[in-house]
């Protein structure tokens, strides 16, 4: 298999570990062991002493898989496969696509969303936004995408890199259509809970459509990306056994400490996620405040789910020169839309850090100086 270099991955790569303020992230504030530890109830805490290192059961602990099933309406423990969420992405497209497939794919976006796919030798399309109507994602536009020969719709909301949610009458037209066409749905929901209004939450696509693979995780809403625990939800137990065959090839099974965190972070659900949620609508009201100042030097669309937003820079020729000047000059890492494969105007800016009003300021600071 041929597959390109995952550009954001390697991005971060570079500039994560050795960059002073981090402005891109995606995750929301991690949690310590000490913290997540805390949380446990008695059950949970015999578990994590009296644990042996040992293999774990392939489809994930089953207590594991039972909490997870509870976050959803009408889910039960079977329809559950626990695994990585990157890894998801990568096996669900190998269980499903054979070369010359056709994918609709959300673009920009997490690249392997659209890779992996092309990499398989399917023919892949992308639905995109319009930056002048707030990033929407026009269905209308979908419709013209999606045809009979389609076997696989790929969307991702809230969205990464833009922030970007459609309505619930939307995402409902969005699986007629794809239901229509008998294509499968891979909906990834990475950053479901995080929105800025959680009257908007869109309905997990797995509760909706027979054919649709809900993917999560732990990384973003719980601020648990270590733990490296997501899964896939579906209906579609065939196609979850094909993926569980491939993760024979992969990871076999989770990290046995990850999973029973991972039990204690989902039973503590409301405690973690609340200070989360709080956190994101606390940074946006500090971002409209950035944002208004600075209304020379950007252009935004308002994020309405997720820990991130994807500004135009008006002021700047090249976002990947200025992001990397930028982290030179002040220690400061944003991800350039270059890394998405989408131009060099705008730039992602991640908003689940606690530490992000001070990093914005500063950026405000560098901008002024700079420029002025
Ligand atoms: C949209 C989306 N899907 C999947 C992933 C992969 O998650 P993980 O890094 O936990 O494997 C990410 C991570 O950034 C993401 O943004």
């Amino acid at each position: 298999m041929q597959i390109e270099p995952f550009k954001l991955e390697r991005y971060f790569a570079k500039y994560e570990f050795s960059s002073r303020y981090l402005l891109s992230s995606s995750d929301c504030e991690s949690i310590s062991l000490s913290d997540l530890l805390a949380m446990a109830d008695a059950e949970m805490a015999d578990l994590w002493h009296e644990l042996k290192l040992g293999y774990t059961e392939s489809w994930g602990h089953p207590l594991l898989r039972e909490e997870i099933a509870n976050m959803y309406q009408g889910v039960a423990r079977e329809d559950v496969l626990t695994l990585v969420p990157e890894e998801g992405i990568f096996l669900i497209m190998h269980a499903l696509l054979a070369p010359g497939d056709q994918v609709v794919s959300t673009f920009p976006g997490y690249q392997s969303l659209y890779e992996v796919a092309r990499a398989i030798g399917c023919e892949v399309t992308t639905w995109e936004p319009n930056e002048d109507r707030g990033w929407q994602f026009a269905i209308s536009d979908l419709e013209e995408l999606v045809t009979a020969n389609t076997k696989l719709v790929v969307v991702n909301f809230p969205h990464n890199p833009t922030g970007y949610l459609p309505s619930q009458e939307e995402f409902h037209s969005l699986m007629e259509l794809v239901s229509s066409r008998g294509a499968y749905l891979l909906s990834d929901e990475m950053y479901r809970f995080l929105e800025i209004d959680a009257g908007n939450r869109l309905t997990a696509a797995c509760e909706l459509y027979e054919r649709a693979f809900s993917l999560s995780g732990l990384s973003k809403l719980f601020g648990l990306p270590g733990l490296r625990i997501g899964w896939l939800a579906s209906q579609d137990h065939q196609i979850l056994q094909a993926v569980s065959r491939l993760k024979d090839y992969t990871t076999i099974c989770s990290s046995a400490p990850s999973e029973i965190l991972a039990i204690i972070a989902l039973r503590n659900k409301s405690k973690i996620t609340n200070q989360q949620i709080e956190r994101v609508r606390k940074n946006v009201a500090v971002l409209d405040k950035f944002f208004s100042k600075f209304g020379e030097h950007f252009t935004w669309n308002r994020p309405m789910g997720g820990s991130i937003c994807f500004p135009r820079m008006l002021q700047v020729e090249n976002t990947h020169k200025f992001s990397q000047q930028l982290v030179a000059d002040t220690g400061i890492m944003l991800a350039p839309s270059s890394v998405f494969q989408y131009g060099d105007h705008h730039v992602r800016i991640g908003f689940g850090r606690e530490d992000m009003p001070q990093v914005i300021d500063l950026l405000g600071k560098y901008l002024v100086q700079r420029f002025n």
